[in-house]
């Protein structure tokens, strides 16, 4: 891709997909078109992605504070979830994606569940890129459960010290590096819950495009920024 030639490009990028709801508010149109525009978008950033190289793809598609939508609409995104996976497996295969999924899965209804094993199995000698969707996902949970498995690792003695190291594994993300660069997409200034140990050095970028909006040259945009980023990990600066 020419646009990012001799760029610096993130290992791993995260998304936080926001404002399906209002690009639908804004056309008229009920919540759940948003959602489908959407999943547009998660195709050509899951292709870009691909084309670019970079080999981990972090989406939060469904936070574990998500369940308190109406209940038409959670009904409407695990529909759109189902066809997603039953539709891109093809793809993946011939992309070379891995699929993975952060989060609380046993939420999920049997049928959906089903899916997200098989399609994990599918695709797991898959090398290309890695691509986590987030589901059920809350960060607090996360750590939480972390901290139960290791309190009883160390009751049953095959833990026997605590590390950043060591309570990294114990996250669902424990064999991934930390995302480099975070989107978010529609202006809110805020993380909602998304990966809160794994963002602490990791680049932010904030746009107000919607996400159904957020396209490739968008993500284009946001991988310059971040290869302009001088990032320090706490160091003093140089020169
Ligand atoms: C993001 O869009 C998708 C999910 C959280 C599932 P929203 O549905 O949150 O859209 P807005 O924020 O209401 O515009
Ligand atoms: C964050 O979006 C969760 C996902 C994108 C899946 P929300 O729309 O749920 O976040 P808040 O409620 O605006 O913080
Ligand atoms: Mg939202």
């Amino acid at each position: 891709m020419q646009a990012t030639k001799n760029i610096k490009l993130p290992t791993h990028v995260a998304i936080i997909m926001d404002g399906n709801g209002r690009w639908a508010r804004q056309r008229h149109l009920p919540r759940v078109e948003g959602h489908i525009r959407g999943m547009e978008s998660v195709r050509e950033i899951v292709t870009s992605s691909c084309e670019l190289r970079i080999p981990y793809l972090t989406l939060y598609a469904f936070s574990k504070e998500n369940w308190i939508r109406p209940k038409e609409e959670v009904k409407k995104l695990l529909e759109l979830l189902a066809h997603y996976l039953v539709q891109e497996i093809p793809l993946m295969m011939e992309k070379g994606i891995r699929f993975n999924i952060i989060g609380a899965i046993q939420d999920f209804p049997k049928r959906i569940r089903t899916l997200l094993y098989n399609t994990m199995a599918q695709t797991a000698k898959n090398k290309k890129l890695v691509l986590t969707i987030a589901l059920s996902y809350g960060g607090r949970q996360e750590i939480l459960n972390a901290v139960k498995q290791i309190a009883h690792d160390i009751r049953k003695g095959s833990l026997l010290r605590i590390t950043e190291k060591t309570f990294k594994k114990y996250l669902y993300t424990g064999d991934m590096p930390d995302p480099d660069l975070l989107i978010r997409t529609s202006g809110e200034m805020r993380i909602s819950n998304f990966l809160l140990w794994q963002i602490a050095y990791t680049e932010l970028y904030i746009t107000d495009v919607l996400w159904p909006d957020f396209r490739k040259d968008a993500y284009l945009k946001a991988l310059k920024v971040f290869s302009t980023r001088e990032r320090r990990f706490g160091m003093v600066k140089e020169g």
